[in-house]
């Protein structure tokens, strides 16, 4: 992406690229499931709006202003190296989301291959549970699989496509967005469905806690790609005319729709077809395929729909393997070995097969001693990711746009107003360490 983007249009739809993925399609239901549904999208979408927002727009902004990714935008806009830290957390959250959202990217691609020939076929609850489990239970076949995704996203990287990727995704997002709104309408009529939209949208406060809400404000983060500078890179190669305010807008929107029409198909699924809302990370896995036996043209319908799930994944990769190669390539811009983007992109690359196969080994059980408190690598990683890096990644990003930049260095883009810098003064990290520190029951 050593080029900048065709259109304004592009922008938006290479963040939308990045936020629309397996964070709404796959992580978004079963963090539902897991916390008792409707309240707890409220606050998802609460915390969206009050923190999604000006995080997107923060984010975008330091791109913009500085034309550069993480690691050279705090350089440049802070004129020290003293907010280089926030580069480096960056660089540690997206290895760490990486290191399983791969996996997870290649249970896209096997479900795609079993949709194609028909595995799914006869298959009750049970069965797909079986199957997922059997599944889950073989590692090279993981790693085969996750390994596709990385060399897929790195030939992006390498061949530097990002015009193909776009008019790539100017078809596909709204086809996948299309088959959504289909099976969504589809589950309506279910015998059962109903009880599933009621979950999905009857609140019942009584579930709220404040590791509920630390979770809700993780998975806002995690589907909006905050926090871990993805969109400063992108903001880097807006036009200097492009609005900041409502494209970030705009991609908010989009990734709310995609994830509740993610749950409104899942959800019926989950009490028509008797699966637990507490399934687990393999709840969109095994109940979307229970789904598809019921549609018409089952093997391709199901085919093109994981088809779709796949570009929106990759194009989500292609984001946050994008952070770690530009952070590589100007974090040794200045010394006697600086490292061009292709070999960025094969250090990249090997670090996360690395990444993906120790994820897939400690998961499956082959390497039972790489846990982290008490969790495989695989749960380890999402939930810090979710609970600690994405938080804090965003909270130093506000600190630094509300504090340390210079105003004067922001006059004259339209989102320099007052409120908005109030809410990134004062608002957002009070709002993210109380929710931090109450989770952690500091406070
Ligand atoms: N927002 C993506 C999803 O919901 O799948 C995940 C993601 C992409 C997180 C890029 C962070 C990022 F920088």
């Amino acid at each position: 992406m050593g080029n900048s983007f065709s259109s304004k249009i592009g922008v938006l739809l290479a963040a939308a690229g990045s936020a629309v993925g397996l964070g709404s399609i796959w992580k978004f239901p079963y963090t539902v499931g897991e916390n008792g549904g409707g309240a707890f999208i409220i606050l998802y979408i609460v915390c969206s709006l009050i923190f999604g927002l000006p995080l997107v727009m923060n984010e975008f902004l330091i791109g913009k202003l500085s034309g550069k990714s993480a690691y050279g935008a705090y350089r440049t806009l802070s004129g020290t190296g003293r907010w280089q830290w926030l580069s480096w957390m960056n660089l540690l959250s997206v290895l760490a989301i990486l290191s399983f959202y791969f996996v997870v990217t290649g249970w896209c691609f096997y479900y795609m291959a079993e949709a194609a020939t028909n595995s799914f076929a006869g298959m009750d609850a049970k069965a797909l549970e079986a199957h997922f489990t059997a599944f889950e239970g073989k590692a090279l076949l993981m790693i085969v699989y996750a390994v596709i995704g990385i060399v897929l996203t790195a030939s992006v990287l390498w061949f530097d496509v990002n015009k193909g990727i776009e008019r790539l995704s100017k078809i596909l997002m709204p086809l996948l967005f299309l088959i959504l709104i289909f099976m969504a309408i589809h589950m309506i009529f279910l015998d059962g469905g109903t009880t599933g939209l009621k979950y999905l949208f009857e609140p019942d406060f009584s579930k709220i806690t404040s590791k509920v809400i630390l979770q809700a404000m993780g998975l806002s983060f995690f589907t909006l790609s905050v926090g871990v500078g993805a969109l400063i890179t992108y903001g880097g190669y807006m036009p200097q005319d492009q609005n900041v305010r409502g494209t970030s807008l705009q991609m908010i929107v989009l990734v709310l729709i995609v994830s509740l029409l993610a749950g409104m198909i899942v959800f019926p699924a989950v009490f028509a077809y008797g699966f637990s809302p507490q399934e687990g990370p393999e709840l969109t896995f095994v109940t979307l395929p229970a789904v598809f036996q019921h549609m018409f043209a089952p093997t391709v319908t199901s085919t093109a729909f994981f088809a779709l799930m796949c570009v929106a994944a990759i194009t989500s990769t292609i984001s946050m393997m994008e952070v770690m190669v530009a952070f590589f390539c100007e974090a040794t811009a200045e010394t006697k070995r600086p490292l061009n983007r292709h070999h960025s992109v094969i250090v990249v690359s090997l670090i996360l097969i690395l990444a993906n196969i120790l994820s897939v080994l400690s998961m499956t059980g082959h390497a039972n001693w790489l846990s982290v408190m008490g969790m495989n690598l695989f749960d380890s990683a999402n939930a810090c990711v979710n609970n600690i890096l994405m938080p804090i990644g965003a909270l130093g990003a506000a600190l630094f746009t509300g504090w340390f930049v210079p105003k004067t260095r922001y006059q004259g883009s339209r989102v320099a107003s007052f409120i908005y810098l109030v809410i990134l003064r004062w608002i957002v990290p009070i709002g993210i360490a109380i929710i931090f520190l109450d989770s952690l029951n500091i406070i």
